[in-house]
């Protein structure tokens, strides 16, 4: 059993160093985005009548910075403030690294 733990911890290791694209988990991000394609869509495509902006095609930078901003109310929208009220920063790297890969 903990053998499995550790190559477990392993192979997660190996996937993100892979990857090396940003500081999050691609996998644990996709995860959490279940909650926001409601209203950005699972693709990240958004939804303009609804004016849900668009979120494919944007890097891992923007999108950290913008929940950031969401999340201390230095970018104020209340909609998306209590998006990120729950979110620690862990969650919101994953989440921009899994968003920076929506194209
Ligand atoms: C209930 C609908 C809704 C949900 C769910 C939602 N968002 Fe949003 N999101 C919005 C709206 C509306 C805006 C535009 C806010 C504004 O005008 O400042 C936005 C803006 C954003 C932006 C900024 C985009 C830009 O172009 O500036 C990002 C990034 C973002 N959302 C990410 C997320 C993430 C990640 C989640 C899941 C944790 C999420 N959103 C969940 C409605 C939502």
């Amino acid at each position: 059993m903990k053998k499995c733990v550790i190559a477990a911890v392993a192979l997660m290791l190996a996937g993100s160093i892979g990857t090396a694209v940003a500081a999050g988990d691609v996998a644990a991000g996709k995860a959490k985005f279940a909650v926001c394609a409601g209203c950005h869509g699972p693709t990240g495509a958004g939804n303009e009548a609804l004016k849900y902006p668009k979120l494919a095609g944007r890097d891992a930078a923007f999108v950290k910075e913008q929940l950031l901003a969401f999340k201390s109310g230095k970018r104020d929208n209340a909609t998306m403030k209590a998006m990120t009220a729950g979110l620690n920063d862990a969650d919101i790297d994953n989440l921009a690294a899994y968003v920076a890969t929506l194209k």
